[in-house]
């Protein structure tokens, strides 16, 4: 029997006496997808909006004009050529800087009763994967972030790291798993904080972005999931937020999560379409576009795990060469990034003067810095039928307002279509290339 409630008859609480908020998140989108814009206007209509740290300084270097990227690759230029990156490491100033900057912009223009956190991917190892952090998290607390999300690549003792911060009790600070394993891990190895999680993504195989799965994630499901995290935390008389994510498409999804227990939700891919979303205006059409045969999840992230993402992402098959002077936030505390090993099998095995491919893995830094890679959540070919098509072809954006309305109280699985809005006249095609980089590279 389907529910006629909407997730506007529930609320999300922290705490017995903590603020009450919508319970729609919008989950972090990296890089600057989930941008401040998009954050903010969640958190104006009363959820929670996630901005990223995902490569926060060339993230500023474009919003803000500042030139930390520049000076990175000035002060490393002569390695560019060379395969071992062990040389390269961020400076922990700059990368403060760069996030304080970042967060502190973005709280300094919040409005509305709900609030911004910020995802934090500790797959960026960025050369020293402890030290950037540690400063990535303390900047954020430092400039006033509601709360931190950890995700991908969760370190076991993230928590201790900024134990001594004085906003460790304060902000609110959650992670994402992906099963009940997972996060009776964390618990028990971060027991020794003396501080539970403030809520908990279980986050599902139709999610975008990197999944906590292996290709055979088509044989697990959120629901399942979800109810074994909910079974465990009773169990266990814990009574933490957990906030299932991926694939929840409609009001009334959602609904179906708050009635098994769930205390929100998060979503992301709906948000993609709108015009807050950091995407260019052209790769939203290509979201639009998109049918069911055109997603793949593949292994091409050098962060070892699998992704999901359109099938015609220009950064598929694409030979630059590594950006580590300018980037080099995947690579490990050794210098090591996959992409690299997979570039020079390229070069060794590509006849001269043929175009260079790499298949196997991809340069995510810059790709994803250009929006190459059009990750997406699973049910990205359903985009379409939530907005309305110009005469040719092209589809209408969304307002970040109406797609957070249209979960907030819409009933029965319906999908409110936008007003209908003359279209706007065309742009050029894509962004420029990064100026911060070399330019054969880009
Ligand atoms: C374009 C895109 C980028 C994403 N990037 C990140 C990210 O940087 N970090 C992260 O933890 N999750 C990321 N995700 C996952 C979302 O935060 C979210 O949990 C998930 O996509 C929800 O499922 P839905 O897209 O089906 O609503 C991304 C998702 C999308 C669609």
């Amino acid at each position: 029997m389907t529910t006629r409630r909407a997730l506007d008859d529930f609320r999300l609480r922290f705490g017995d006496h903590g603020p009450e908020v919508v319970p729609l998140m919008l989950g972090g989108m990296g890089v600057d997808i989930s941008n401040t814009d998009l954050a903010l206007e969640v958190a104006r209509l009363g959820g929670i909006g996630h901005i990223s740290d995902a490569m926060v300084p060339t993230v500023t270097d474009r919003r803000y004009e500042t030139e930390f990227t520049k000076e990175k690759l000035k002060k490393y230029k002569y390695n560019v050529k060379n395969s071992d990156k062990s040389a390269v490491k961020f400076d922990l100033g700059m990368v403060r800087e760069a996030q304080k900057l970042h967060v502190e912009k973005t709280m300094a223009r919040k409005t509305g009763a709900g609030m911004v956190f910020i995802n934090c991917m500790e797959k960026l190892t960025m050369g020293a994967p402890k030290e950037t952090l540690k400063v990535r998290l303390e900047a954020a607390l430092d400039a006033g972030i509601d709360g931190i999300t950890l995700s991908a690549g969760l370190h076991l003792g993230s928590f201790a790291l900024i134990e001594t911060h004085p906003r460790f009790h304060d902000a609110k600070l959650g992670i994402i798993v992906s099963s009940v394993r997972a996060l009776a891990l964390f618990l028990k190895k971060n027991s020794r904080t003396g501080r539970l999680p403030d809520y908990v993504v279980v986050e599902g195989p139709l999610a975008g972005g990197h999944l906590g799965f292996g290709l055979d994630w088509a044989q697990y499901d959120l629901k399942t999931i979800t109810a074994e995290v909910l079974r465990y935390l009773a169990e266990n008389h814990l009574s933490i937020p957990v906030i299932p994510a991926g694939g929840i498409f409609t009001g009334t999804d959602a609904v179906e999560y708050l009635e098994m227990g769930a205390a929100a939700v998060q979503v992301a891919t709906r948000f993609t379409v709108t015009k807050e979303c950091g995407l260019p205006d052209d790769v939203k059409q290509e979201y639009f576009k998109a049918n069911e045969e055109d997603v793949v999840v593949n292994t091409i992230s050098p962060t070892g795990y699998p992704m999901r993402m359109l099938k015609s992402s220009p950064a598929i098959g694409s030979g630059i060469r590594p950006n580590c002077e300018s980037y080099g936030y995947l690579l490990d505390a050794n210098g090591h990034c996959a992409y690299i090993d997979a570039y020079n099998r390229a070069v060794e095995t590509t006849p001269p003067g043929d175009k260079l491919h790499v298949w196997d893995k991809t340069c995510l830094c810059t790709h994803m810095r250009n929006f190459k890679v059009w990750t997406c959540g699973h049910y990205v070919y359903r985009l379409k039928d939530t907005t309305r098509r110009y005469p040719d072809g092209t589809y209408q954006l969304l307002t970040a307002e109406h797609v957070f309305k249209d979960y907030q109280y819409s009933t029965e699985h319906q999908i409110r279509l936008p007003d209908p809005e003359p279209q706007p006249p065309q742009k050029a095609k894509g962004r420029a290339a990064a100026p911060e980089t070399l330019a054969d590279d880009v």
